[in-house]
């Protein structure tokens, strides 16, 4: 079997576990501790993951690449390549989300409160979590978070969502400039 078709039986195998463990415990941060116990596993296969399947073009900087999607939309999984310097605005998803380090180190800060209420401002940091190999964090719908990576350094890690991108509604970003929550635009969420 090709590394590719190993990854692939990996993921779906992977994948199968997590939509059961959602299916019998629900949405919690029990249930998504466990789905990131899943994930960890999956992202310890190093060999499913090489660096030259997923090659960085000249000045590309950060790619995704989508791995799974239900039919449906859910449980969509990426695996992040990226080797620029990486801020984001704090953000949330309106889904769960989970993610787990390959290689190298994405920096996760999270918010206070259960969310961040829109009008709760400004938005306080509660904690740092490096998210490097064997190591991961986990995302209730309305938490919020920002990663920041630095240039150089080549960060491989896998994002998983309860339901992929093109479904989420009413996603928001805090503003510091503004100190103000604004609806999440993709392009003005990752500082350059
Ligand atoms: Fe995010």
């Amino acid at each position: 079997m090709s590394v590719t078709e190993q990854r692939s039986s990996a993921v779906a195998e992977t994948l199968s576990r997590i939509r059961a463990i959602e299916a019998e415990q629900g949405v919690s941060r029990a249930s998504l501790a466990a789905i990131r116990s899943e994930l960890i596993g999956l992202s310890a296969r190093r060999d499913l993951f090489p660096q030259d399947e997923f090659p960085l073009s000249e000045g590309q900087g950060e790619r995704f690449e989508k791995l799974s999607v239900d039919p449906d939309g859910r449980f969509e999984l990426y695996l992040e390549v990226a080797d620029k310097a990486v801020d984001t605005l704090p953000h949330n998803h309106t889904t769960w989300a989970v993610v787990v380090g390959i290689r190298g180190l994405e920096l996760n800060r999270l918010y206070e409160g259960e969310g961040g209420v829109a009008g709760e401002a400004p938005l306080k940091l509660r904690e740092e979590v490096p998210v490097t190999a064997g190591s991961g964090i986990c995302m209730m719908p309305d938490d919020f978070h920002s990663i920041h990576m630095e240039k150089g350094d080549l960060n491989m890690h896998l994002h998983l969502y309860g339901i992929g991108f093109a479904h989420m509604k009413d996603r928001l970003m805090f503003d510091p400039a503004s100190g103000t929550y604004l609806p999440y635009d993709p392009r003005l969420a990752v500082e350059d």
